[in-house]
C-alpha cells in the first residue's frame, strides 16, 4: 500500500481513502465466493450510486422481510470493498446485494462465471467532477479542495478516491463481455426513469406489473427519495458527512462551474482518452 497524501492511498493500482482501506479486505475479494444469485451495483463515485441502489432495493423489496435486520439501503446492499469480515456475508441469505466502486481487476473472479448480475451506471464525467467537488466539502475525511481548478486537476489525474474516471469506464466497458452486466447511464435514468426501472427489473429477473413499476418510479424520484430515511443516506453520522448525498440530481450542472478554458481542456483530454470507446454521453438536457 502506497500512501499518496493524508487522505489517499494506492493499492493494486486503485486509489482508496486512506482511513477506509483495509488491504486484507481487498485481498479477500480474490477468494470471495460468488453465488449465482448475487447482485452487484458498480459505479464510479458520484455517478448515481445511491439512486440506483434504491431502485434495486425497491424492485427487490420482497426479498427483505425483516426491516429491523437491515434498516437502510447501506445495510441491505453494503459496499463490497468495505465489508467488515467476509464471513458475515457468507451467512447472509440469498440473494445477496453488494455495491462497489472497484475496477474489474479487483472484483471477485467468480463474477466471470457470468451468472451473478452486475448493474453498471456511468455518468457524464463533467457532472461527476462537479458532484465530486461538492462532495469533497461534505465528506469530512476527504481533502477539502482549495478551488474547483485544483480539484479538476486531481480528478483528471485520477488522484481521487476511485482513481481515474477514464480508467473506470474504459476497464468496465472493455471487459463487459466477461460479465453478466447491464450498462446504464445516469442521464438516461434522468430522462426516462420508468424505462430504466423496467430495464433493471427485467435484467434482475423480477416480474413487476405496471403498478409495481409505477410505485418504484414514484419512490425513486429525487424529491421523494430525498425524504426517505432508508434511502437518502442521512443515516450516515454527522462526523462523517456535513452535507448531503442528494444535492441537485440534474444533468448539466457542470455549466455552472466550468470556465470556458476548463471545458476546452476537459474536451481535449476526453477526446484523447475516450477515442477507442464507442460511448456517447449526454452533457445537457435543456
Ligand atoms: P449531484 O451532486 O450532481 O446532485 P453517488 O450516489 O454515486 O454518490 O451519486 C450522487 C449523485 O447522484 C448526486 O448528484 C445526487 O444528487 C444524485 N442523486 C441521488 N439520488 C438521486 C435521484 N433520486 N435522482 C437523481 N439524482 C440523484
Amino acid at each position: 500500500m502506497e500512501k499518496l497524501n493524508d487522505y489517499l492511498c494506492r493499492y493494486k493500482g486503485y486509489v482508496f481513502p486512506l482511513d477506509m482501506l483495509k488491504v486484507e479486505n481487498i485481498d479477500c475479494l480474490q477468494s470471495f465466493e460468488i453465488r449465482d444469485s448475487d447482485i452487484f451495483l458498480v459505479t464510479y463515485p458520484k455517478s448515481g450510486t445511491i439512486w440506483t441502489q434504491n431502485i434495486i432495493m425497491l424492485i427487490c423489496e420482497s426479498d427483505f422481510t425483516d426491516e429491523a435486520e437491515f434498516p437502510n439501503n447501506l445495510e441491505k446492499m453494503p459496499w463490497l470493498e468495505y465489508l467488515e469480515g467476509h464471513l458475515d456475508y457468507s451467512s447472509r441469505a440469498s440473494p445477496r446485494f453488494f455495491t462497489s466502486h472497484l475496477t474489474p481487476a479487483l472484483m471477485p473472479p467468480g463474477l466471470k462465471d457470468k451468472k451473478a448480475k452486475i448493474v453498471y451506471v456511468a455518468r457524464n464525467p463533467k457532472d461527476v467532477a462537479v458532484s465530486y467537488f461538492h462532495f469533497c466539502h461534505a465528506w469530512t475525511n476527504f481533502e477539502t479542495p482549495k478551488s474547483f481548478e485544483e480539484f479538476l486537476q486531481q480528478f483528471l489525474a485520477g488522484y481521487v478516491n476511485g482513481s481515474s474516471w477514464f480508467d473506470h469506464i474504459s476497464e468496465w466497458h472493455t471487459h463487459r463481455d466477461e460479465y453478466n452486466i447491464l450498462f446504464l447511464t445516469y442521464e438516461d435514468m434522468i430522462m426516462d426513469l420508468r424505462s430504466a426501472v423496467e430495464k433493471i427489473s427485467r435484467f434482475l429477473g423480477r416480474d413487476l406489473d405496471e403498478a409495481a413499476i409505477s410505485r418504484v418510479v414514484e419512490k425513486a424520484t429525487f424529491k421523494n427519495m430525498k425524504k426517505d430515511p432508508k434511502a437518502n443516506y442521512e443515516f450516515v453520522p454527522a462526523e462523517m458527512i456535513q452535507g448531503t448525498y442528494m444535492r441537485k440530481g440534474t444533468v448539466g450542472d457542470w455549466k455552472n462551474i466550468f470556465t470556458v478554458a476548463q471545458n476546452e481542456m476537459f474536451d481535449r483530454i476526453y477526446q484523447e482518452r475516450m477515442k477507442d470507446l464507442p460511448l456517447k454521453f449526454i452533457w445537457d438536457i435543456k
